[in-house]
């Protein structure tokens, strides 16, 4: 069994949850069991990621361009994110993780929104790990919503053009707070980054596996966080600088 240096994980990991629909659609069932399927894992990836000390898990659950799947699709997907919720949330109290959301969340059907918000603001005062879920989320409309939120500051003088840096630009993204993920995991074998995270990832190491998400368990999971941790990260740098900077 693969053994982790628990003082290299990945303080902030980004996961692409892909193949549910290919998962179901190769045993001849219907693609929502797929997605069934799929919550299994994401339960068993959030206790563990909990377990193992990281301190930002997350994970891209719905895009903005999923709207565009068959209505019972989406429906079935909203109604899955509810159930999950209204189950998960006590789970998430008992492991303190606060829970989070990053995404255009008014286009969310109201109830589903109503319990986004519950549990947003149960797990608040919660310090352990922050789960994120992107709902409704895609990249670069997040970047064009900091773009319009950062030109109306400027506009009203609030801030001055020479003070706009990297940092603070970042300050109005959904993700305001929150480290780049230092590892961004995708499943079922595509290799792209679909609208993820795009102004985030910029230095994230990435990892693609061909399994389906359905079927990524444990030893999928720390096959993934070893070959991060094999990893020499040089964020543009030669390898010798790096090693005097530890
Ligand atoms: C990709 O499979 C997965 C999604 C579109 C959404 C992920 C959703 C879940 C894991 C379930 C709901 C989530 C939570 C947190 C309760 P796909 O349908 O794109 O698969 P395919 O590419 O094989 O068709």
């Amino acid at each position: 069994m693969l053994t982790l240096d628990p003082k290299k994980l990945p303080i902030h990991l980004a996961i692409i949850m892909d193949g549910n629909g290919r998962w179901a659609q190769e045993r001849m069932l219907k693609r929502i069991v797929g997605h069934r399927k799929g919550v299994e894992t994401v339960r068993y990836v959030v206790e563990e990621s909990s377990l193992l000390g990281i301190k930002y898990l997350t994970l891209f659950a719905f895009s903005s361009e999923n709207w565009l799947r068959p209505k019972t699709e989406v429906r079935s997907l909203m109604a899955l994110l509810k159930r999950y919720l209204a189950r998960e949330t006590s789970r998430m109290m008992s492991n303190n993780i606060r829970f989070n959301v990053i995404g255009d969340r008014e286009e969310l059907p109201e109830d589903v929104n109503a319990a986004v918000q519950e549990a947003v603001e149960k797990t608040a005062g919660n310090s352990g790990m922050t789960l994120t879920l992107a709902l409704s989320y895609g990249a670069r409309r997040e970047i064009l919503r900091a773009v319009a939120r950062l030109a109306s500051d400027a506009a009203s003088g609030k801030i001055a053009a020479d003070e706009i840096s990297e940092s603070l630009f970042a300050g109005y993204l959904y993700t305001a707070g929150i480290p780049d993920p230092d590892l961004l995991i995708r499943t079922s074998g595509e290799m792209r980054l679909s609208n993820f995270l795009l102004w985030q990832i910029a230095y994230s190491e990435l990892y693609f596996t061909e399994v389906n998400w359905p079927d990524f368990g444990r030893e999928e999971f720390y096959r993934a966080l070893a070959a991060y941790q094999s990893r020499e990260r040089r964020y543009g740098l030669i390898s010798d600088q790096v090693r005097k900077r530890r």
